[in-house]
């Protein structure tokens, strides 16, 4: 069996995002890829394929929607109808497309903040407009952040929304929502004749402790007006194959799937689709020795933070491999310095408050993803990802704890 993460030389041949777009210097913990060695049987498909010269466009069948029916089914006590699943390139295409079916320029798309990045981008790319509805730490959740319904309520009972953009699980925070939650979601939902995009794609990823219910699972209201969008991209790490799937469970958001484009199966990746029914089918056991390597991860990142960055907030995520770190108290706002003429450093990396990844970037070569962009409720925070070998993740805190003022021994 090889080892579950190779070392870093072998990491840093790879030609992707995570490894093409800093110096080597830099330590990169930034873009939602895992350092992991692909499934065996992922690995086996994709060299059958390639052994084959079998490289063309994704084939007409069933097989991605049976093999995602038969991974909910095992996964998350789902019953997905294999009629309602319809495949499209990635998450990020499916919600866009999906979008453009039931906005018009100037409607409202409803986010809970902070939220990965490009909620936002997709909502304006199809002319709609991003409505705020913020986390909220209050009753009861012993500060734990979670979904605010009366936030939520206020922005579905304005005239010109139309949809809601739900991240379940929540990435940066790594909230799993409850089945009250979702449910109580989807009852407004209904009552103001809002639609759910429920983007599910760290699904497979949920840790101990927690439990992921899918949107669609929780009730009537749910199926009446959710979307689901699933994917093997972030659990099993094949983001760059390009498959992922749209999911329903109720005609009416179905006869909306329908009007997709007849073009989007020729769009996904062959490729994607052979790796993602290897991952559905046959990755359980490889996808459980992630969970438990995530599951170590998260709670080492816990550890050494309050050894070395005491004064950086953490919340160990319920699902995924991403860590949204509260730099506030570490890099408090200071009044303005004047600016020595030989730093031609931005404002924000000089000091952190603002923008602690980049400043981290300058002075610890650990690249981190900025909270700016995840909206209100980012500024002074960076997403970690610790999907790495653990002796990486001591090396970047190690590295940030060298930096900063008044780190731990
Ligand atoms: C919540 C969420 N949705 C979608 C994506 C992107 O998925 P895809 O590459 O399938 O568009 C990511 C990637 O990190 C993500 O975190």
């Amino acid at each position: 069996m090889p080892p579950l993460v190779p070392p870093l030389a072998t990491l840093r041949r790879r030609r992707s995002a995570k490894w093409r777009s800093h110096p080597v210097d830099v330590l990169p913990l930034p873009v939602a890829e895992m350092d992991y060695v692909l499934a065996e049987p992922v690995v086996q498909a994709l060299r059958e394929a390639i052994d084959r010269s079998d490289a063309g466009y994704a084939a007409p069948t069933r097989d991605l929607a049976l093999a995602l029916c038969g991974y909910a089914g095992r996964a998350w006590d789902w019953a997905v109808d294999p009629e309602h699943v319809r495949t499209v390139t990635d998450v990020g295409l499916g919600i866009v497309e999906t979008l453009r079916r039931l906005v018009s320029p100037g409607d409202g798309v409803v986010l809970s903040l902070p939220v990965y990045e490009p909620f936002s981008w997709w909502i304006r790319e199809v002319g709609a407009l991003p409505v705020e509805a913020p986390l909220t730490s209050r009753s009861g959740s012993g500060g734990e952040p979670r979904l605010d319904l009366d936030a939520l309520e206020e922005a579905f009972a304005a005239p010109q929304t139309v949809a809601y953009l739900l991240c379940n699980p929540h990435n940066p925070l790594g909230l799993v929502h409850s089945r009250s939650e979702l449910a109580a979601l989807a009852e407004l939902a209904d009552r103001y004749g809002v639609h759910v995009l429920s983007d599910e794609i760290h699904a497979p990823l949920t840790l101990p402790g927690a439990e992921f219910i899918p949107f669609l699972s929780v009730s009537d209201a749910a199926r009446r007006r959710g979307f689901a969008f699933h994917s093997a991209s972030k659990g099993w790490n094949l983001a760059g194959l390009k498959a992922a799937t749209v999911v329903t469970a109720h005609p009416a958001p179905k006869r909306y799937v329908d009007r997709l484009s007849p073009h989007s199966l020729f769009r996904t990746g062959h490729l994607g689709v052979l790796a993602t029914v290897a991952a559905y089918e046959h990755g359980d056991a490889w996808l459980a020795e992630v969970v438990e390597a995530l599951d170590h991860n998260r709670r080492l990142l816990g550890q050494l933070l309050t050894q070395h960055l005491p004064r950086v907030g953490y919340r160990p995520p319920g699902a995924g491999f991403l860590a949204w770190l509260d730099f506030r108290d570490q890099f408090p706002r200071l009044p303005p310095s004047p600016r020595s003429p030989s730093d031609r450093r931005s404002p924000e990396a000089r000091d952190g408050a603002d923008d602690p990844a980049a400043h981290l970037l300058e002075t610890a070569r650990v690249a981190l993803t900025s909270g700016l962009g995840y909206g209100t409720g980012g500024r002074g925070f960076a997403r970690l990802n610790f999907a790495c070998a653990p002796e990486t993740l001591v090396e970047a805190v190690t590295r940030i704890a060298s930096v900063v003022d008044g780190a731990g021994g």
